[in-house]
């Protein structure tokens, strides 16, 4: 499989994807253009900041399966468009904190003490020092726009500079403020009338794009520093080149421009102007946030990780897959296979169309984050239909597009099982039950088939056989099969009324001739090829 990377990642990485055999294709700078032309060849891009992953690369993308995301923020890349397709979107929010972080705090430090100024004048021979008088960050007020990760880790560390740390985050507990020891702010305004240091910590999305404009600027203190190491237009830079140059704001702090210029590009093939360039109380960093040896390589082996696993088809934590911690996700993986599979057999013995799928998680399960397992079963349903182009990301789009409503519920009580998974299929005229257990963390079990109760070990292919409940059925069954070839792996049987249905695991799938043939066997009402 093809993947092609094109933005810069620690070559450990790049090893991590050689070793496993994948075909790599380093593309450092490509243009957009020339993307298009050549991403229809590839199974998998990796990328940063600056490629644009968006819907006319994903419909070029015709092999696509994966996007790798080096990095933390995804506004670079159309996870609506590869999660219709998909497309699996994985990136690495964790890796990176640290080092963005820290350089929005160098940022502050070297803006309160005019550190970059005064480095550039002593080059240029000019120590006069009384011109970079600073201020101390002890004693002052940080206002911080975002307390996520990255703002968590700014406000600890300021506080511990004694800075008075308050945040403006609308969308967090009012416990994490009180933990962190971060005064809350009610209103981005009041944040910003109180602030000395205003630092901005959110995503980049349609409400944080120019959330710090014209008005919001001029409410802040006289003198404010201004820190944006988050995402280029989260400070709308032509008010901050004016409230630069007019002095209200003193200094500012950019690691993120916009638009970004191209970060490969040798300066004398460099087209890229900025007014922030030409303002000497701006210190401007080519998007350094990530820039660290360690963050480097953390980024770098884990997004090639996360690549290599999706393109293997094993599940990963995804930005468009239902959150899941990797401890659960460990302990779940059995119950993954098993919910896929309970899903697999409806459309594989029914004809009738699905119209809701109710799924009961009891036991052990009640507790657990269950939307993987939802999406499995989904995925198990409509893959019969759909085949490969359903997955985990997808399966629930492409069910809701085909009018399939889904149900779960929850049941702490259990009498024979610790955990069981129901799969109701409603259709039109009917419903449809089937359930399964898993035991000893890794025994799959089928315990009850519409309403036949089995002990059934899964395997790839069995025959469903429905059978009238009358002596010398089974051996006659068991007859044909062997006079085909066909060995039988395991057998169970379950009787319901004077009807009877039998799994038969079977070595290989069997011919559509095998089945009609026991069809038409004396005692045989209905017998259904069944690939798990
Ligand atoms: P995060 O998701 O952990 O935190 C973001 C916080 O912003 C959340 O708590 C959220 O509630 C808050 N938020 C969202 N909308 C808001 C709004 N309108 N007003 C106030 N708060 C709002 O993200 P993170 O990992 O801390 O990353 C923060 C930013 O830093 C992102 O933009 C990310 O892309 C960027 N980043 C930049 C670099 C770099 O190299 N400069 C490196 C890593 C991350
Ligand atoms: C990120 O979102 O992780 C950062 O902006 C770092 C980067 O893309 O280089």
């Amino acid at each position: 499989m093809k993947i092609i990377v094109t933005e810069r990642i620690a070559e450990e990485g790049l090893q991590v994807l050689r070793a496993e055999g994948f075909d790599l294709d380093v593309r450092y700078g490509i243009s957009h253009q020339e993307l298009l032309d050549i991403i229809s060849d590839y199974d998998a891009i990796i990328v940063r900041s600056v490629t644009k992953v968006n819907r006319e690369l994903i419909e070029r993308g015709v092999k696509l399966k994966v996007v790798g995301r080096a990095g933390n923020g995804i506004d670079n890349i159309d996870v609506d468009a590869c999660t219709e397709k998909g497309i699996v979107v994985v990136n690495t929010p964790e890796s990176n904190t640290m080092a963005a972080g820290e350089l929005a705090i160098a940022m502050a430090c070297a803006l309160f003490r005019n550190l970059t100024r005064a480095s550039a004048a002593c080059r240029a021979r000019d120590f006069r020092r009384n011109q970079y008088l600073g201020r101390e960050l002890d004693g002052k007020t940080v206002g911080i726009i975002g307390l996520g990760r990255i703002g968590s880790i700014v406000a600890r560390k300021l506080i511990g500079h004694n800075m008075k740390a308050i945040a403006y985050d609308p969308y967090i507990t009012d416990d994490k403020f009180t933990r962190l020891g971060v005064e809350k702010c009610a209103t981005l305004d009041e944040l910003l009338r109180r602030a000395d240091l205003v630092t901005i910590h959110t995503p980049k999305t349609a409400e944080t794009i120019g959330m710090v404009g014209e008005r919001e600027l001029a409410l802040c203190r006289k003198g404010v520093y201004v820190v944006n190491a988050a995402r280029g237009g989260l400070v709308n830079e032509a008010a901050l080149v004016a409230a630069l140059r007019s002095g209200h704001v003193a200094g500012a702090g950019i690691d993120v421009l916009d638009p970004e210029p191209g970060y490969d590009k040798p300066p004398e093939e460099q087209t890229y102007q900025n007014p922030l360039l030409e303002l000497d109380n701006v210190i401007v960093t080519p998007h350094l946030g990530a820039s660290t040896e360690e963050a480097n390589y953390n980024v770098g082996t884990a997004i090639t990780r996360l690549v290599a696993d999706a393109l293997q088809g094993k599940i990963v934590a995804a930005v468009n897959m239902p959150p899941l911690k990797s401890g659960d996700l460990e302990l779940l993986k059995p119950y993954i296979t098993l919910a896929e599979m309970l899903g697999r057999i409806y459309y594989q013995v029914e004809k009738e169309t699905v119209e809701k799928v109710e799924i009961v998680y009891s036991g052990d399960l009640a507790d657990k984050e269950t939307k993987v397992l939802s999406l499995s079963v989904l995925k198990g349903l409509l893959y019969p239909v759909v085949k490969e182009t359903v997955n985990y990301v997808n399966a629930e789009l492409i069910a809701k597009g085909m009018g399939i409503g889904l149900v779960e519920s929850r049941s702490s009580h259990l009498d024979k099982y610790t955990n069981l998974i129901t799969v109701r299929f409603h259709a039109k005229s009917r419903m449809r039950e089937i359930s399964g257990t898993v035991f000893a963390r890794e025994e799959l079990r089928i315990v009850d088939f519409f309403g036949y109760k089995l002990d059934f070990e899964p395997r790839p292919n069995v025959i469903a056989i429905q059978n009238v409940d009358q002596p010398g059925t089974i051996g006659r069954i068991g007859t044909l099969l062997g006079r085909h070839g066909i060995n039988i792996a395991a057998m169970q049987w379950s009787r319901k009324g004077e009807k009877a249905v039998s799994f038969v695991s079977v070595d290989d799938e069997v011919s559509d001739a095998v089945l009609k043939e026991l069809v038409a066997t004396e005692g045989v009402l209905k017998a259904t090829m069944i690939k798990l």
